[in-house]
């Protein structure tokens, strides 16, 4: 399968319904080849952003170009686009062959090329084999791969993904991201721009994640900065668990309560609000730098954790620690701490709601 590279550059992009802004001024460049993760709670904006690159929606301000071309104007059917919808809906009433040569047919492909293009892409999905079926009778996950194949038919330099797993069961969602990796992996240079709010499918699949939240871009980065660099918390929160302790800036560190943990400031003035982000795992429990008493309100046993809830003046600390043969009992009163190069912190603010 032949393709071109272009990438997906969206500049200063605003969409709003009714006067309504649902996509915020959203600046975002999707490299060739490059497998973007949009990243997001509900109602952030993620399929909006996606309409408004397959044409779908037209932004109220801002312009969408696929690698230099300019495409804000054009029309979906030009844009040379793979999409799968969030509802990956296959029309009922074709056999699986017919709904992959869907895209064709609108572009009046020659028949010779429809069935060369068609076979195609049912075979990179898995799919060979059931061309003649209707889609009633084939799993979700079969339906997931007709889904995609159509959307490969086409050719696309540039593949849209909306939450292609979501109606998937753990087990097959699981399979299906190794095979969209697989996929990738063929397709080199197709740009990838894929919708999810489940952070595994992201951190497994993405070479950059944008996080999304109130229509606005959060940050952007690959999955490794944006958990070991969260830029805000809402951002720490939602890629990976965090604990952000609401603490005071202080000469060499900050105060929690009242522990003093010493944590590079970066410069921020003494005095101020800030959020401590410390990942889970890398709170230990018992004596060390930065240490923090409080009270175990929780234990979960994980298999290869247990994970603590500890009160700590009115706020919540937790902490998943590895091979532990006699773990504390609720209400006993325990000690944790982590290293101060495991602590980052953050502007105030709330992680996610
Ligand atoms: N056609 C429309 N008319 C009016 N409002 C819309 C329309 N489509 C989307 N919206 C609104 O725009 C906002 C963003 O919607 P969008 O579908 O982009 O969210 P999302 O991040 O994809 O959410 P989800 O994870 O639930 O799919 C929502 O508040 C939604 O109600
Ligand atoms: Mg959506």
């Amino acid at each position: 399968m032949s393709t071109t590279s272009s990438g997906i550059r969206f500049d200063s992009v605003t969409v709003a319904y009714d006067g309504n802004v649902v996509l915020d001024a959203l600046d975002l460049t999707v490299g060739p080849g490059e497998v973007m993760a949009l990243l997001g709670p509900s109602g952030s904006g993620k399929t909006t952003a996606l309409r408004a690159v397959a044409g779908f929606v037209r932004p109220a301000s801002g312009r969408v170009f696929l690698g230099d071309r300019d495409v804000t104007a054009l029309p979906p059917h030009r844009r040379g686009i793979g999409m799968v919808v969030q509802q990956y809906a296959l029309f009922p009433h074709m056999r699986v062959e017919d709904n992959v040569a869907f895209g064709l047919k609108a572009r009046k492909a020659a028949k010779a090329e429809i069935r060369t293009r068609v076979s195609e892409a049912l075979e990179m999905t898995g799919m060979g084999a059931y061309a003649r079926r209707h889609p009633r009778e084939l799993s979700g996950g079969q339906q997931q791969r007709v889904a995609i194949a159509r959307a490969l038919a086409v050719r696309p330099d540039v593949l849209l993904l909306d939450e292609p797993l979501s109606a998937l069961d753990a087990q097959l969602r699981s399979g299906m991201l190794a095979e969209l990796a697989r996929l990738h992996r063929e397709l080199p240079d197709v740009s990838i721009l894929y919708v999810t709010h489940d952070q595994v499918e992201a951190l497994t699949l993405a070479d950059r994640i944008a996080v999304m939240d109130k229509a606005r871009l959060q940050a952007c980065g690959t999955p490794r900065e944006l958990y070991r660099a969260p830029a805000n918390a809402f951002t720490a929160s939602f890629v990976g668990n965090a604990n952000l302790l609401p603490v005071t800036v202080g000469a060499g560190g900050v105060s929690f309560g009242e522990a003093e943990i010493k944590v590079d400031t970066g410069g921020a003035a003494a005095g101020a609000s800030a959020t401590l982000c410390v990942r889970p795992h890398l709170v230990g429990l018992g004596d060390g730098p930065n240490r923090i008493t409080g009270t175990v309100r929780e234990i979960q046993w994980r298999g290869a954790t247990h994970r603590l809830y500890v009160d700590v003046a009115g706020h919540q600390v937790m902490a998943d620690v590895r091979e532990l043969r006699e773990p504390p009992v609720l209400g006993e009163a325990v000690t944790v701490h982590f290293a101060a190069d495991d602590a980052v912190l953050l502007p105030a603010g709330v992680g996610r709601d």
